[in-house]
């Protein structure tokens, strides 16, 4: 079967795809889809900043292009090239134009909260919309901050979209403690700052990403960051400050090659590097607990690219052991929970994950969303409020699923769907999970990748004489 694109895998009325069995070992060497966190902020800064940005290896995935196409709305000018260059001209300091319609966020949450904090210092009214997921996830955190500043926000029962935000004609500087470790609340705060006279300050109880810090600084944003002495972090910035318009190469996602990490790591005998990977500190969480587990992963040819660290994966199929996950460890690593359990799962013990309350307001309730579909496939699991405990036990744990048991349910989330769909490549019977199209907003080459590495999709269990093969 030729490898599916999006085009041809997203129709919701088929009910489930999987994985065969993985006879073969994983191999090979490929670059993973660039970063979605990096593409983002590059997409948005570009747009705020004066002259014209050139953009390299940028996300394509159908979040990074709602946030494009919201740019355009407010007045930033987009071309593609066929190199496959994005150039941005800018709008300038406070240069966004009131939009004449709905902005429709998609399911992407970054792009929700970043633009809103990005707007939030114009005089503009805007409207922001956006899928089933989104609006089920909290904006309050983000417009609660903002109401300091004097930005008027009215939400769907006081916290979701849609939502009409109405920009401070006079906006003040903000100064705010958050309670949780969250990049999107930070970044929204320090977009909002930049157009606003006077130092806009924000303390997180630790250091989440800080792509927004390292980019805000190559656009020639002076910005100060500072670890406090209690594991707090602070950053701060004087406003009014002007982007310079950059060139910006993104490196590869992390959070994307987790799912390939994993297959590697559990599909006997694999061995597969993944070149150019982001592997900024705040984000190799997952890196460092897959190697307490017990995991041969080394990373080679570090170097720096726009002020982020990149680096060659490789990755060795490994026998894995349960470990306690450090709940400290959460904000670096927040995105890769669903893969984690995947590796736990496979791994002799058990595997306690705790502090992961802001699993719950991700895509999908991730950690009912991991619960529930590690039931389908028969590992054992007992479930808190904020933890989960998964009893791994090699392959022979994972059953995997009868072809007409219900298929596993993502609720539209990108990171359950490939979860899953990984863990099928190792299981005793396929594993289905039951839509594949989210996958697009994160990490459009996925199936793509799997393949270029051996794994053979074998599309969807409709189709009888495909899911006989397995
Ligand atoms: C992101 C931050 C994280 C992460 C999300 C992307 C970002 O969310 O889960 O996928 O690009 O800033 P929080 O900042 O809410 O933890």
């Amino acid at each position: 079967m030729s490898v599916p694109s999006h085009d041809n895998i997203s129709h919701d009325y088929m009910s489930s795809y999987y994985f065969a069995s993985q006879q073969k070992p994983l191999s090979g060497s490929l670059s993973v889809a660039g970063d979605k966190s990096i593409s983002h902020r590059a997409v948005i800064f570009a747009s705020m900043a004066q002259g014209v940005s050139r953009i390299e290896n940028l996300l394509t995935g159908e979040d990074v292009l709602c946030s494009m196409a919201i740019m355009q709305q407010l007045g930033a000018r987009i071309t593609s090239a066929d190199d496959g260059i994005v150039q941005i001209q800018g709008v300038g300091s406070l240069g966004f134009a009131e939009p004449d319609n709905v902005l429709d966020m998609g399911n992407s949450g970054t792009s929700a909260r970043l633009i809103m904090g990005a707007v939030a210092s114009h005089p503009i009214d805007v409207f922001i919309s956006g899928d089933d997921s989104l609006r089920k996830r909290p904006m309050s955190r983000i417009a609660t901050p903002l109401s300091l500043g004097g930005v008027q926000s009215n939400m769907r029962a006081g916290k979701f979209l849609p939502l009409h935000l109405r920009g401070a004609k006079l906006p003040l500087p903000i100064e705010y403690e958050s309670p949780v470790a969250s990049a999107q609340i930070k970044s929204a705060l320090l977009l909002y700052g930049l157009n606003v006279t006077g130092t806009t300050s924000i303390i997180e109880p630790s250091l989440s990403r800080n792509h927004t810090e390292i980019m805000l600084q190559s656009f020639g944003v002076d910005i100060a960051c500072e670890a406090l002495a209690d594991g707090r972090y602070q950053v701060s910035l004087d406003g009014v400050q002007t982007l310079q318009a950059q060139d910006i190469n993104v490196p590869g996602d992390i959070s994307s090659a987790a799912f390939l990490m994993v297959a590697g790591l559990i599909v006997k005998g694999s061995a597969i590097t993944l070149q150019h990977v982001g592997l900024n500190p705040t984000r190799t969480g997952l890196l460092e607990i897959l190697q307490q587990m017990g995991a041969d992963i080394t990373v080679q040819n570090q170097r720096q690219s726009g002020g982020e660290q990149v680096g060659d994966i490789v990755v060795k199929y490994s026998r894995l052991k349960g470990i306690n996950v450090p709940q400290d460890i959460a904000p670096r690593m927040i995105d890769e929970y669903p893969i984690l359990a995947v590796a736990a799962s496979f791994a002799e013990g058990e595997t306690l994950m705790t502090g992961l309350n802001e699993l719950k307001v991700k895509e999908s309730n991730r950690l009912q969303s991991i619960a529930d579909g590690l039931s389908l496939v028969g590992v054992k699991y007992e479930l808190g409020d904020d933890w989960i405990k998964i009893f791994g036990n090699g392959q022979q744990q994972v059953t995997g699923q009868e072809k007409d048991a219900p298929a596993i349910a993502t609720h539209h989330d990108h990171r359950i769907a490939m979860s899953f769909l990984v863990m099928g490549l190792c299981s005793q019977r396929p594993i289905y999970v039951d839509e594949t199209a989210s996958i697009a907003t994160s990490f459009p080459s996925f199936f793509a990748s799997l393949t270029i590495l051996g794994a053979q999709y074998l599309g969807n269990n409709l189709d009888k004489n495909l899911g006989d093969k397995t």
